[in-house]
């Protein structure tokens, strides 16, 4: 089928890419410039494993972008909202989806055939069937049912497994306004057979995205919590907790056979500095406030934000009942993005981390594989970012690991090669605590005797 995506970011781009390579044809609709050229060239945006080769397989045959709208609907039977839907400190800010939606209608003026129109960002439950409703019929003139279709599909992909989690789907959410909505982004989606298909209307399609965010959310809020009374507990270790809990076969089953199997939810049990990223921090709290104006109370999911509010300053708390000066001294920083395998760091724990660094005489470094500048909220030149591990860590008197970045395995064997023994705090419990001389870990609690950590190593949600 030919469609159109609106908004070429991360979803964007991912859902296109993945439906090109599937047989669809793709236009992107993005109205930064330089996407678009880089698209164009086949070059990627953004950092997502295979993406770059699903762009050489896809871009001037089944994909390309392009920054005019109109021309894209023209020759498009479907379109796609998959812009921006940050949360602007009180709300959901709806700004970009309720431009696409006028910008969609103006280019459906001159139409004559049936067009349906797919939100794909997270918003919050009514908006498709009010705003985005309303918006169109307006711009476009035409009538909602009639002369096009609304349809409400969320995505469920995560940055740094994007692709290969739009192409092995665990479900697809078929919202629609009526039937023949419904039916054509079925169609859409033919292409996925052996995938659950859910078919809901609009708002209940929206409320699934943001219950099974605010789930995982939960579970690592949770988490933080048992690991934080952890901490305060001799010879506790909330990885040894939280493996014994996960042992619970309605978390990780005993198959027939007698193998168990590990959900890849269990990941989300694990206790770190806190989630940052684009969705859960945003999404939790629009459905917060969005419950508040339905006199809904939200008692679970204002404690996981204040849970998580909180985390990055737990972490920084080791550092500081260690090393409670930390004038004259050197603290490297190991990862800016919110979670391994992205290049994203909006919202990322680590910008927190470090803003509680600045302005306390200690010489900041930072390291991150894939990010080599300063998200804008911090950006300070009392912080140097480092180009390797190396090169971070040889002065460092201390050491944060904020991201549990693959590479970050090897700071045991970086720092012997240098000869040095800094403090190091594991704010993803991914390290062996036996491999450093002075090491503090979230929820690992005072060591009394020749008790010794566990060494389970938390699997970093
Ligand atoms: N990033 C994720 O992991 C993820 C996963 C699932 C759902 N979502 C949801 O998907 C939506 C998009 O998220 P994202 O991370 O891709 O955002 P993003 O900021 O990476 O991408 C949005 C893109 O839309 C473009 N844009 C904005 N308004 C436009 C317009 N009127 N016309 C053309 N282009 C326009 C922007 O330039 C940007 O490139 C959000 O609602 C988000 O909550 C995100």
């Amino acid at each position: 089928m030919r469609i159109a995506i609106v908004g070429g970011g991360y979803v964007g781009l991912v859902s296109g890419a993945c439906l090109a390579a599937h047989g669809h044809e793709i236009v992107i609709v993005e109205s930064d410039p330089n996407k678009v050229k880089l698209i164009n060239q086949g070059n990627c945006p953004i950092f997502e494993a295979g993406l770059p080769e699903l762009l050489t397989k896809t871009v001037g045959k089944s994909l390309k972008a392009t920054d005019r709208i109109e021309d894209a609907i023209a020759v498009s039977e479907a379109s796609f909202i998959a812009v921006g839907t940050p949360f602007d400190g009180d709300s959901i800010d709806l700004t970009q989806i309720e431009q696409a939606a006028r910008d969609i209608g103006g280019a459906l003026k001159n139409s004559s055939s049936y067009h349906l129109v797919v939100v794909k960002s997270t918003v919050v439950p009514g908006t498709t069937d009010n705003t985005v409703a309303t918006l169109l019929e307006q711009t476009s003139g035409k009538k909602l049912g009639v002369d096009f279709g609304l349809g409400m599909n969320p995505e469920f992909l995560k940055e740094g497994t994007a692709v290969e989690d739009f192409m092995t789907p665990d479900r697809i959410v078929l919202g629609g306004n009526d039937t023949k909505a419904q039916d054509k982004l079925a169609q859409i989606y033919d292409c996925f057979a052996n995938t659950d298909k859910v078919r809901v209307n609009n708002t209940t399609a929206e409320m699934i995205k943001y219950a099974s965010n605010s789930l995982l959310a939960t579970l690592i809020s949770f988490s933080n919590e048992i690991g934080n009374l952890c901490k305060a507990l001799p010879d506790t270790d909330v990885t040894s907790v939280l493996a014994g809990v996960c042992l619970d076969k309605r978390l990780s089953p005993i198959m027939p056979s007698g193998e168990r199997i590990t959900p890849e939810i269990t990941s989300y049990l694990a206790a770190g500095c806190g989630f940052g990223g684009s969705c859960f921090p945003k999404d939790v709290n629009a459905l917060r406030k969005f419950s508040a104006q339905h006199g809904v109370g939200s008692t679970v999911l204002d404690a996981v934000i204040d849970t998580n509010k909180k985390q990055p300053e737990q972490f920084v708390q080791l550092l500081n009942e260690s090393m409670p000066d930390l004038t004259g001294k050197t603290v490297a920083i190991l990862g800016l993005a919110f979670k391994p395998g992205t290049d994203d760091t909006r919202e990322s724990p680590a910008i927190s981390v470090i803003q509680q660094l600045l302005n306390t005489n200690a010489k900041l470094v930072v390291y991150d594989p894939i990010v080599d500048s300063l998200p804008p909220e911090i950006a300070s030149s009392e912080i140097s970012m480092a180009k390797n591990l190396k090169d971070a860590t040889s002065q460092a008197d201390a050491v944060l690991l904020v991201t549990a970045w693959e590479e970050f395995h090897g700071l045991a064997d970086v720092l012997n090669a240098q000869n040095k023994q800094p403090l190091v705090v594991d704010g993803r419990r991914m390290l062996n605590p036996a491999d450093f001389d002075q090491y503090r870990g979230i929820g690992l609690g005072p060591r009394t005797q020749n008790d010794k950590p566990d060494g389970n190593v938390a699997s970093a949600a």
